[in-house]
């Protein structure tokens, strides 16, 4: 076991409050692609053309091509030692929420109960109209941009495009508990999306030890970090949990 895995173990043991911010690098061996890098979502289509809110009001229908591409990319996808390892600490007592950019629901397929869905969920569509929510079926998404079936008016999947806020009580619990944690730990994200990005620094200046688990370095590594965990979640994480459990 590495001194810094057994570093990171320690301040989890002390930790009055300790909470966790995830990307999409945490469902990254669950099988789904990461955003930027090699192979990124964003190599293949530009977040212009087809994540922000003036686009799918300017053509939804071809939007809604990408995101039912991703529904069914994410649909036989299962959480992976990663994401058990952060509802595991839950169950503890250790670990006080999940703060996740991710919309595929993976935390809540692990067992999370408190997850903050910072940029939304894709399994709901939401009405722009009179604000409705549903379920997503994903085995029948159909070629065209879905209809309210109260206003009729059009739906959207209900994630965070580019061009719009972050859901205010997602964007109101997050920041509390950026801001109360002792312990923060970072999962597989990038530090490049703001106002994600911003959470690590809150915490920090709060005086809160930052552990972060990334297959790279990344701008936190460098100015917030403490505990590095270099590698795949899936496996750092729970190296984590085994360190925890060895007193
Ligand atoms: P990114 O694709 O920007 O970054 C993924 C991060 O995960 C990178 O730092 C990788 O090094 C790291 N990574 C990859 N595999 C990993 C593994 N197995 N274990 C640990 N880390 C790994 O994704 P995010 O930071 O989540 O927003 O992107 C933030 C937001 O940008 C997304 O929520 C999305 C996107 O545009 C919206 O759509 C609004």
């Amino acid at each position: 076991m590495t001194s810094v895995i057994v570093q990171a173990a320690a301040a989890l043991r002390n930790a009055k409050c300790a909470v966790a911010v995830t990307g999409a690098g945490i469902s990254a061996e669950s099988g789904i692609p990461t955003f930027r890098g090699e192979g990124g979502i964003w190599e293949k289509y530009s977040p212009d053309e087809f994540a922000s809110i003036a686009a799918y009001l300017r053509d939804p229908n071809k939007v809604w091509q990408f995101w039912r591409e991703l529904a069914g990319l994410v649909k036989g996808c299962r959480p992976n030692a990663g994401h058990v390892a952060l509802a595991d600490l839950e169950r503890m007592g250790v670990l006080r929420g999940v703060i996740t950019q991710n919309v595929d629901n993976l935390h809540q397929a692990a067992g999370s109960t408190r997850v903050i869905e910072y940029h939304g969920n894709a399994r709901r569509l939401v009405c722009l109209g009179c604000h409705k929510r549903k379920n997503i079926d994903t085995n029948n998404m159909g070629d065209r941009a879905p209809r309210c079936p109260i206003c009729a008016d059009l739906m959207k999947p209900d994630v965070v495009m580019f061009g719009e806020d972050i859901p205010r009580h997602a964007m109101f619990e997050a920041h509390a508990l950026a801001e109360k944690c002792d312990v923060m730990i970072v999962v597989g994200t990038s530090a490049q999306v703001y106002p994600a990005a911003e959470l690590p620094f809150i915490a920090k200046s709060n005086g809160a030890f930052i552990i972060e688990s990334n297959t790279e370095r990344t701008e936190f590594s460098e100015v917030v970090t403490d505990a590095y965990l270099e590698g795949p979640a899936g496996e750092t994480l729970p190296q984590l949990l085994r360190a925890l459990a060895q007193r």
